[in-house]
């Protein structure tokens, strides 16, 4: 193997204590995505020959995540001897025992490294011939962070945990990111030599740095220009600010490809979502998932989109949706709740109160109002009206209901599942459908309306709606007197 080989260690086994959370803290998501598949996705595009994963706390559903999502990732199992140093171990015994080239370790709870830096840190390690190279980051607050420290030649000496620095040391603020390049050879050596003598009891990787040092090997540092980019995530706190600033990087990102952000402060982009020229995003709108909105259109305010597609030139204003597909110029909301396998036509419209689930609505329909529309097919330039309900449920199974094209049906219906509806039917206000309806028919299932006269006087005598009876009788009685 050649000098130039490259191989990715990421770190994911760590409990993540300070997350006080039954999930891995790895797998707490950010920008749609969990911490660790950031990492990997950076990693993969390193063009490295191997990547791994280091894994055990919670192994299973990290596994679980990581094989659906990056299954170019080799895992490797941890054991229960605890630390950083540990990990890197065992990641480096599953190496080829050819290995000659140089290894780049990330940690799976730094998620912002962007490949540009890593592959620059990576160069800057090759160039200078380094044993080791750290990426570190200078800030005004190193609280937490292990503390990068220099000799008096300037040059790197050793990392030392902040649980384990002196007065002295814990007042240096150059950090160390967690990000090394380490040529393997160099690695093996003196990953043998660490110990658990520290105020943790793990066995650290950062002890790796200060041995190469005694042993007179050539140790860098690079030291980030983007700060916010060695970020890591050890708590809640942690994980609310990276979210931020990957949104704020995925905001800017959309704006310069065109679309116009009103507010970017409110507005949550994930990472998979896909937005054209001239969308426009109003406030506290989130574009969830692997999201796609063409041109034109727009969204929000107060609109949550998970996994949609959305047409050219389509509005959705207040609204919820998931799993569904919103075609060119539709409009929905305000205030829709749009549930999986909801497909709106071209120019249709899911208007004010409507709830969708696993119905497909044609070009040109409407279901404007106050409505539920379950398991329904709906064909073309439909007009459903106000209040119109789909019972599509039996108690025991879900049916569907079936209405065709240029339907326009009444206020206040009900379409008791399983029903098909003809083409160009009508149905009365109020109606229960429960028959098919055939195609060109009026369906009215509503009782004729039977008034009994002087009902209210006679049986609610002294009320209000009594005395305004009898003057309406009087006023009508003058009246057909003159
Ligand atoms: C580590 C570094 C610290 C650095 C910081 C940067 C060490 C000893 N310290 O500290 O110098 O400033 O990262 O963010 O390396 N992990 C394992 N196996 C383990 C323990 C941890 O795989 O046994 C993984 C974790 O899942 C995590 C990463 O290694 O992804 C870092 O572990 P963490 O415990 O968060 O280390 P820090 O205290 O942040
Ligand atoms: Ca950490």
């Amino acid at each position: 193997m050649t000098e130039n080989n490259l191989a990715i260690i990421v770190l994911a086994a760590g409990q993540g204590t300070r997350m006080k959370s039954a999930l891995p803290k790895v797998l707490h998501p950010i920008a749609g995505r969990p911490l660790v598949g950031h990492v990997l996705t950076t990693a993969s595009r390193l063009g490295a020959d191997h990547i791994e994963v280091v894994v055990r706390h919670e192994r299973d559903r990290v596994v679980e995540v990581l094989s659906k999502q990056y299954p170019e990732a080799v895992i490797v199992d941890q054991d229960e001897i605890p630390g950083t140093g540990r990990a890197v171990q065992v990641a480096v015994d599953a190496l080829p025992s050819d290995f000659g080239g140089d290894v780049l370790v990330l940690s799976g709870d730094v998620p912002l490294l962007e490949a540009d830096t890593l592959s620059a840190l990576v160069d800057a390690h090759r160039s200078a011939a380094a044993s080791a190279t750290v990426l570190s980051a200078l800030l005004d607050d190193p609280t937490g962070y292990g503390r990068v420290i220099r000799d008096d030649s300037g040059t790197v000496a050793r990392i030392v945990e902040q649980k384990d620095a002196t007065a002295d040391e814990a007042a240096v603020t150059e950090i160390n990111s967690g990000v090394y390049v380490f040529r393997a050879a160099s690695l093996r050596t003196h990953l043998t030599k660490i110990d658990q003598n520290n105020a943790q009891g793990e066995l650290y990787l950062t002890d790796v740095i200060g041995l190469l040092r005694e042993a007179q090997e050539t140790v860098a540092a690079e030291v980030a220009t983007d700060t916010a980019a060695t970020f890591g995530v050890n708590d809640r706190v942690q994980l609310a600010e990276a979210g931020r600033v990957l949104n704020d990087r995925i905001v800017r990102h959309w704006q310069r490809a065109g679309v116009t952000v009103v507010d970017p402060a409110t507005t949550w982009i994930d990472d998979d979502a896909k937005l054209a020229p001239d969308v426009t995003l109003f406030p506290n709108t989130y574009i969830a998932g692997a999201t796609v909105v063409e041109s034109g259109a727009v969204i929000g305010p107060d609109t949550s989109l998970l996994d949609c597609e959305v047409g050219e030139g389509a509005v959705i204003r207040r609204s919820d949706a998931t799993l569904a597909v919103i075609g060119a110029g539709a409009t929905v909301g305000p205030f829709a709740y749009i549930r999986p396998g909801t497909t709106l036509g071209a120019g249709g419209k899911i208007g004010t109160f409507v709830e969708t689930k696993n119905s497909q609505i044609g070009d040109g329909s409407k279901v404007p109002h106050l409505s539920y529309i379950g398991d329904a097919t709906i064909g073309e330039r439909v007009n459903l009206g106000a209040g119109a309900i789909t019972a599509n449920y039996d108690d025991i199974v879900k049916h569907r209901t079936e209405i065709g094209d240029e339907v326009h049906t009444g206020s206040h219906n009900v379409f008791v599942a399983p029903v098909r509806i003809g083409d160009g039917a009508k149905t009365g206000a109020g109606a229960v459908v429960r028959k098919d309806v055939p195609a060109g028919a009026l369906a009215l299932s509503v009782a004729p309306q039977r008034n009994i006269e002087g009902w209210v006087e006679k049986n609610r005598a002294g009320t209000g709606a009594a005395e305004a009876a009898s003057r309406a009788g009087k006023a009508a009685n003058s009246e057909a007197a003159e």
